[in-house]
């Protein structure tokens, strides 16, 4: 499957940062105005934490604003490493968004456990207003990963055996997070190279897979984008 996509690239992780804290700014704002609230699924990884940083300079209607995760590691709570405490200490302790909307991937409960609750909160929210991407230099997205097979009409996934430390995570679907006015791909870095010209020539990685009506917006630097 393939969705139309708009590439933009710039020079560096800074540059990449600011044009996508730009583009949530105006996109929440249009959101809020139309339909009175954001419903934003966040990413893990060193691009994503410096949008979120950027974030909380901002002067937002936080009170409208909905937080969801596309996927966790199964860590304890409090674990560094989770994607929920790098949101939290970088971006949503220090914005008023109100604690019932932020929803937190159980992951500590284990994958099944943990797709299983955030089943619910998924089937509730779609469809997303905004979805933020990154990718692994494997291809991967979210904590979709090379050769995984899941069930595809499912919202929620269990994983295990992750290539990537730690092996059990959860993961929202790649049908759930297409089902999103717009996803944007945060991309950085040289090690992303290869991934980036085999999901421009059509292999079937996991990225390829998140196919939005509207198309992805694609963030990357030109480290990554080196044809
Ligand atoms: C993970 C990471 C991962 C990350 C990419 C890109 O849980 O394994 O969150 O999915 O998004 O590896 O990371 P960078 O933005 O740091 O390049």
């Amino acid at each position: 499957m393939q969705s139309y996509s708009r590439w933009h690239t710039l020079e560096n992780a800074e540059q990449v940062a600011l044009a996508v804290y730009d583009h949530i700014l105006k996109s929440a704002e249009q959101a809020i105005a139309v339909k009175g609230q954001f419903k934003l699924v966040l990413a893990g990884g060193s691009t994503p934490e410096k949008v979120y940083r950027l974030l909380t300079k901002a002067d937002a209607d936080w009170s409208k604003w909905f937080i969801y995760y596309g996927d966790e590691r199964c860590l304890p709570v409090d674990h560094a490493d989770r994607n929920s405490v790098m949101a939290v200490e970088s971006f949503l302790s220090q914005v008023a968004i109100p604690a019932a909307q932020i929803f937190t991937m159980p992951a500590e409960l284990g994958p099944d456990l943990a797709a299983k609750a955030y089943y619910d909160v998924v089937a509730q929210a779609l469809p997303f207003d905004m979805v933020l991407l990154g990718m692994g230099e494997d291809g991967h997205t979210a904590s979709l990963f090379p050769g995984h097979v899941h069930v595809e009409e499912d919202l929620t996934h269990a994983v295990y055996n992750s290539p990537k430390p730690p092996p059990e995570r959860v993961s929202i679907s790649a049908k759930a997070l297409s089902d999103s006015t717009e996803v944007l791909f945060l991309i950085t870095g040289v090690n992303k190279q290869d991934a980036v010209n085999g999901w421009r020539t059509g292999e079937s990685l996991p990225v390829a897979t998140i196919v939005p009506k509207s198309g992805i917006d694609v963030y990357i630097d030109q480290d990554a984008n080196a044809i």
